[in-house]
């Protein structure tokens, strides 16, 4: 990573105050990104409130990464505007946008000790010593690094490494934050730490914009406060969070945010005041949030596997029989697959009936309404 990276404005306390005046949402406006001929972003418009944890996510090659570089100057666009607070930044240079850049390896620099390392983007700008002092104290604390001010990077876990180069890309007190893979080179259990840790972090930092790219979609629901999914350099989808996951609006979001069974079913009733509408699949008449669908329109029931049981609660008025495939024991889940007149449906239960029916029978599975939600049927976004 370049000094660039993680050099903000300058650090006098006018500047400071002046950068926090500015607000820091992040504003996307048409932007198109071509490398050559080759476009990598199509028009993209996106919005990143004050404070907010926006999780940018979808497959390789999607456009995350030239979407994050294009916020922190790295990639010019072809055409479009970028806003940081009331800051058009399209034409200013990476030091001049008040950002803090973590990228996946994490690139410290091996010959400096920890506090050099976190003072780097600081005496770039060329602040008094005091106040470096002060702010790479601040920044390690942080980050729960406040003891290892001396250590060099060999002499720390990747996921301190990692610590460290949130803590300075934070020394300079950024409005904005981007982290682009920030955890993919930890292993899974230091990654889990590390996850939480980002999540205490912006609580101690309300004001900090995080724009956070990653392709693990758990980062991204622990984290985000809402989430954008990419498709070959297009926003597929964009929205809180836990609504996306809810009622995800399209095939795409369904599938790559959790797993999710669709089962083809035909619109019965459209939505009534409360918002559910009901479907037939085969003899089944099943009832889950509409969006807007009519009478006759083929659709498809989106199930998280963990939503459905083996057994019929008060609440779980939707019942489809499925053949029994498979049952893969995980220790805490059991999955179960089951073919439902030919659609594979995956169950996930922390909870079975003592004696699990045989392969080949058929069983009755049971899901709420709350669970459920209808989407658009066509294959594309
Ligand atoms: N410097 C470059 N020159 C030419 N093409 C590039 C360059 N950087 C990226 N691309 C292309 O732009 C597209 C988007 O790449 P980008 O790095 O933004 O994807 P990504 O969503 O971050 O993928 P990943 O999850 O693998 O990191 C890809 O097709 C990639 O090959
Ligand atoms: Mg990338």
């Amino acid at each position: 990573m370049s000094a660039a990276a993680f050099t903000g404005p300058s650090v006098t306390d006018i500047d400071a105050a002046k950068v926090r005046g500015a607000g820091s949402n992040v504003h996307f406006d048409k932007v198109v990104v071509a490398y050559g001929a080759h476009v990598v972003l199509h028009p993209l418009t996106l919005d990143i409130a004050p404070g907010e944890i926006l999780a940018m996510i979808g497959p390789s090659g999607s456009g995350k990464t030239t979407a994050l570089r294009a916020v922190a100057g790295f990639v010019r666009p072809a055409s479009g505007r970028i806003r940081i607070g009331a800051t058009d930044v399209t034409d200013l240079p990476p030091y001049e946008r008040g950002l803090g850049m973590v990228v996946q390896n994490y690139a410290l620099f091996p010959h400096m000790r920890v506090e050099d390392n976190v003072a780097f983007g600081l005496r770039a700008q060329g602040a008094d010593k005091a106040l470096i002092g002060e702010r790479v104290k601040d920044a390690l604390a942080t980050v729960g690094m406040a003891t290892f001010a001396r250590r060099y990077p060999r002499e720390l876990s990747g996921g301190q490494q990692q610590r460290v180069a949130i803590a300075r890309a934070l020394a300079v007190r950024p409005r904005v934050l981007l982290l682009d893979e920030p955890l993919s080179a930890l292993d899974a259990q230091i990654r889990r730490n590390m996850v939480e840790e980002i999540a205490r972090l912006h609580r101690s930092l309300p004001g900090l914009t995080i724009l956070y790219v990653t392709h693990d979609q758990t980062e991204a629901l622990t984290l985000a406060d809402k989430i954008a999914i990419m498709r070959d350099g297009r926003v597929c989808s964009h929205g809180p969070t836990t609504e996306l996951y809810r009622r995800p609006p399209n095939r795409f979001t369904a599938e790559f945010l959790g797993r999710a069974n669709l089962l083809p079913v035909t619109v019965a009733e459209a939505a009534g005041p409360k918002g559910f509408a009901t479907a037939r699949h085969g003899d089944a008449v099943l009832t889950g949030a509409g969006r807007g669908e009519k009478v006759g329109d083929k659709s498809l029931l989106c199930i998280r596997p963990q939503h459905l049981s083996l057994t019929a609660d008060s609440e779980h008025t939707n019942r489809i029989v499925g053949t029994l495939r498979e049952v893969h024991w995980q220790g805490e889940l059991t999955h179960l697959v089951l073919d439902v007149d030919g659609t594979p449906v995956r169950v996930s239960a922390t909870k079975l009936p003592m004696a699990l029916p045989e392969p080949g029978t058929e069983v009755p599975l049971f899901f709420a309404p709350a669970d459920t939600s209808l989407l658009p049927e066509d294959a594309g976004v």
